[in-house]
């Protein structure tokens, strides 16, 4: 049996979560500390933490910490060289927000399939607009670069909007539901070349920084359109602007930017086939109903020894 007389809540959580922990728990002492400053004394003697970052001071006090719980998907900013030192498990909530970024996904594809830009800035305007070009989703093909959870939610809802989909992913398997082809990392020049619609649905590893360079918007038809919910950095932003400017694609979606928030002066706030979507796509008012279950799940599971669920490979990092 492993101890866990103590956790730490470093997050904002609705009292009812908190809660719901605590009754399925009543043994375990669960401390609220939102407040980074007040983490090295909320730490003491705790064995587990929910929480975005763990600052350095913090962790040098948490000696007794065994456990971190990240309460998001892509935990680039928490495996920071410090923490991978402690050789702590680490889980997150990935899973949890892949319902509601798929629909994201497909709201920025049906915007531009439907020319929303172009109308909402004529609305703006009072001005009766009309699209300049509009498309249909059903028929296209969608490449999705990551097939995670976030992939493949947003592969089955595609593919019901009548889409071929098509896929990379790193391990091998049997191709996820409504996907007609799975191309492995180097296919990726493959995978640009045949979709109208890229979503980049990766995590932010040493692997996948930059990931789409000049090279891969080259790659990309010029009538396509490329989306990012995963990291900022995954793109090299200056040359996505030049191959927005150069006409080398037709628009992307964006969700997250490098760096976030987007500068003021960044010329991808009034390209009008770019759409800003500031790091919104996660949130969704449902987010903790699914994500609790796996805290809960865990709590009892590191108690009983048992392997814990959604543990990130820290040095695959995700
Ligand atoms: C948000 O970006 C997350 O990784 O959960």
């Amino acid at each position: 049996m492993a101890e866990l007389t103590r956790l730490v809540l470093g997050v904002e959580l609705d009292p009812t979560d908190v809660a719901r922990i605590r009754e399925a728990y009543p043994d375990l002492e669960v401390v609220v500390c939102a407040d980074p400053a007040g983490l090295p004394a909320a730490l003491a003697g705790a064995q587990a933490l929910v929480a975005w970052q763990v600052p350095p001071e913090a962790l040098a006090a948490a000696t007794a910490l065994r456990w971190v719980h990240f309460p998001g998907a892509g935990v680039d900013s928490l495996l920071t060289p410090e923490l991978r030192a402690r050789e702590l498990v680490v889980t997150n909530n990935r899973g949890v927000a892949a319902p509601n970024i798929a629909e994201h996904l497909l709201a920025m594809m049906l915007a531009f399939a439907r020319g929303l830009p172009e109308l909402l800035r004529a609305q703006v305007r009072h001005e009766w607009g009309r699209p300049t070009r509009r498309f249909e989703l059903g028929g296209q093909t969608l490449g999705i670069v990551g097939l995670g959870e976030i992939g493949e939610a947003l592969a089955t809802r595609a593919a019901a909007l009548g889409m071929r989909v098509v896929g990379l992913r790193r391990r091998s398997g049997p191709a996820p539901r409504g996907v007609a082809r799975v191309y492995p990392p180097e296919g990726l020049h493959a995978l640009l070349g045949e979709s109208d619609h890229v979503a980049i649905c990766l995590p932010l590893t040493p692997r996948t920084r930059h990931l789409f360079g000049p090279a891969e918007f080259r790659a990309m038809r010029r009538d396509a359109y490329l989306y990012n919910i995963g990291r900022g950095a995954i793109v090299d932003q200056a040359a996505l602007i030049a191959a927005l400017q150069a006409g080398e694609i037709a628009g992307a979606g964006l969700d997250v930017t490098d760096p976030e928030p987007l500068p003021p002066d960044s010329p991808l706030w009034d390209m009008p086939n770019v759409i800003i979507t500031a790091h919104t796509a996660g949130g969704t008012p449902r987010y903790w109903d699914r994500a609790i279950e796996i805290l809960l799940e865990n709590i009892g599971r590191f108690r009983r020894d048992a392997p814990l669920r959604n543990v990130v490979d820290q040095r695959e990092g995700y």
